[in-house]
């Protein structure tokens, strides 16, 4: 069945670059995971893949980090977005995030940021699985996502920049087509270590956390 993508198609997300009405939560949690990546990726990588990779956000930050860097979303709206604010270096392709088309063990640094994991539709193991995948041995997954607490924090950002959320016990569905779940820490570790993976989890700020999994082994 063709995934609905039409509010990451319409270039309204584009807002959020602007900064303008975001929670203080929000900002928080955006300005932790990139001091996270900062302290944690090596300034000489030799490649990194961010999956959903959105106007480009993280893309533009870790460009001179790495040889080879490579973000993939399924929105072409995104796609056009993130081209205008990264250099021709960045290779940008459409692609589900399910079925990525590129070989296994290609990358040291899978990303997954600012709660794209919760975004996913159907079994978020599939999704682990194609990240573990693509990652080279020893390579790490890197994924932050909203914790438990951040149901009040969802809700009024996608208030400030017009949508309609309606709150769940585990997530907001927000009317202009698209559902963004929250995790708890034992939930998140879980879906690392039945992949097996080797994991750490961090709790980034009281509305998020940020995990990082390891490949240990050659399969
Ligand atoms: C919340 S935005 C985050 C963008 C970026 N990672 C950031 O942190 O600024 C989620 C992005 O994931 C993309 N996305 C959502 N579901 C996807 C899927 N199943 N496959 C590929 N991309 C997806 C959306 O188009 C959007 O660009």
């Amino acid at each position: 069945m063709a995934r609905d993508n039409s509010y990451w198609e319409s270039g309204h997300y584009e807002c959020m670059d602007e900064g303008r009405n975001l929670p203080s939560t929000i900002i928080a949690y955006q300005m932790t995971e990139e001091r996270m990546l900062q302290q944690h990726i090596p300034l000489q990588t030799e490649s990194i893949l961010e999956i959903g990779s959105g106007t480009g956000r993280i893309l533009h930050q870790l460009e001179s980090r790495a040889k080879r860097i490579v973000g993939i979303d399924h929105a072409k709206e995104m796609l056009r977005s993130a081209r205008r604010r990264v250099s021709d270096k960045v290779e940008l392709i459409e692609a589900e995030a399910q079925s990525i088309p590129l070989p296994d063990f290609s990358f040291d640094y899978v990303l997954c940021l600012f709660n794209t994991f919760g975004n996913f539709e159907g079994d978020q193991n599939d999704y682990i699985q194609e990240m573990r995948r693509l990652l080279k041995t020893d390579g790490e997954i890197h994924l932050s996502v909203y914790s438990e607490r951040a149901r009040d924090s969802q809700v009024q950002l996608y208030h400030n920049i017009g949508l309609h959320p309606q709150a769940y016990s585990d997530r907001v569905e927000v009317k202009e087509g698209f559902t963004s779940r929250r995790f708890g820490e034992n939930q998140l570790r879980k879906f690392f270590t039945d992949n097996n993976l080797e994991v750490r989890v961090h709790k980034l700020t009281p509305i998020s956390y940020y995990a990082i999994g390891k490949k240990l082994g050659p399969s």
